[in-house]
């Protein structure tokens, strides 16, 4: 018995904002410096009041109709989110009550930008497992929240948006083989340090990154991680038509691309119009390729994330 994807839905919220956007709203910055160091032209970010599960929700019912079911025919509901609409609830059990599904096991992942490879890899072992039958997989982030406006050394990397995929139980292949890992010990690198305590925001609620070291970290460890999952399903990298890195900047995508000698024509690239979306980069680039007929049936997809605590992981599967 496979996991198999059979449906894939996305959604980006208003305008595409571009970097001059940016630098006229007065951020101390210019569209030279941000395309030359990260390849980011554009990002979309969501009105205000407008949440995670907002976002999830349009990429849910999208994915749910090229999949040709309905909200009340799944069984299992993971939302990767690091910017949820509340403490609690779950992001997954509000949005499962937006799309009127009753009963189905709901909860949230946290894993940052590794999320969506965090709850895929969930999936397939529910599935896997005989207990559940028909999964939605959901990243959604509206990282604009948690963005310190007056940083640019953050604030023009990221940007807002949802995927979803369905997973199904299938004896034709799916997902093929997975690995996660986690090293806590880097979880500095990182962070939104912040808490609430009796009322009141404790620590810094905005997101802080050395930026020289996440890169190396995370070239470094998309390679290797890329590596074991093909090494797991037996075949070698050169035989993966397609490799979808988390897409936080294109200097990344070039130096994983590099360390596991795949040409840069196999590896699909949206941070130059979607900027870092964190857990919804992977499924908004894999709903972008399927739907433009770049990923075809039969071929084999890698999917690897990497993100804050340090994360890291891979899938990789048959469409
Ligand atoms: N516009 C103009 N100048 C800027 C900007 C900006 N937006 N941001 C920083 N600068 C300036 C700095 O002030 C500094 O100026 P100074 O030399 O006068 O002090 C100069 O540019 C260099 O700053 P650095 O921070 O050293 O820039 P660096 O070359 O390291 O590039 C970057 C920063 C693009 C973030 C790089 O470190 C990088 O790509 N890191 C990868 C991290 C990443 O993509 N994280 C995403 C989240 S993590 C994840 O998803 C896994």
């Amino acid at each position: 018995m496979f996991a198999r994807i059979t449906g894939i839905g996305s959604f980006l919220p208003g305008q595409a904002v571009s970097n001059d956007d940016l630098a006229r709203r007065g951020i101390e910055t210019s569209d030279e410096w941000i395309t030359s160091r990260t390849g980011i032209s554009f990002r979309h970010l969501a009105e205000d009041g407008q949440t995670a599960s907002d976002l999830g929700l349009e990429a849910s019912r999208r994915a749910l109709v090229a999949a040709g079911l309905e909200a009340s025919d799944v069984d299992l509901i993971i939302v990767a989110t690091s910017t949820p609409d509340f403490i609690f609830p779950s992001t997954a059990c509000l949005l499962q009550s937006k799309l009127g599904n009753h009963g189905a096991t709901a909860f949230d992942v946290q894993a940052v930008c590794s999320g969506f490879v965090y709850a895929l890899t969930i999936a397939d072992k529910f599935i896997r497992s005989g207990s559940h039958k028909r999964a939605l997989v959901v990243g959604s982030e509206v990282f604009s929240r948690i963005l310190d406006w007056s940083d640019r050394a953050t604030c023009v990397l990221f940007g807002d948006g949802a995927g979803a995929v369905v997973v199904e139980a299938s004896e034709r292949p799916g997902i093929l083989s997975t690995a996660l890992h986690a090293d806590g010990a880097h979880h500095g690198i990182l962070s939104v340090p912040g808490s609430i305590c009796r009322g009141q925001v404790t620590g810094d609620p905005f997101l802080r990154m050395d930026g020289q070291a996440v890169f190396k970290f995370a070239v470094r460890v998309l390679a290797e991680v890329g590596e074991e999952c093909c090494k797991a399903a037996g075949i070698p990298s050169s035989d993966l038509d397609w490799v979808i890195p988390h897409q936080a900047n294109t200097r990344i995508l070039e130096a994983t691309a590099r360390r596991m000698k795949l040409p840069m024509d196999k590896v699909i690239v949206t941070v130059d119009r979607h900027g870092n979306t964190s857990a919804a980069s992977i499924p908004l680039a894999l709903d972008e390729a399927v739907r433009d007929q770049r990923i075809q049936a039969g071929q084999k997809v890698l999917l690897e994330g990497v993100g804050g605590g340090f994360t890291w992981g891979a899938v990789l599967f048959e469409f």
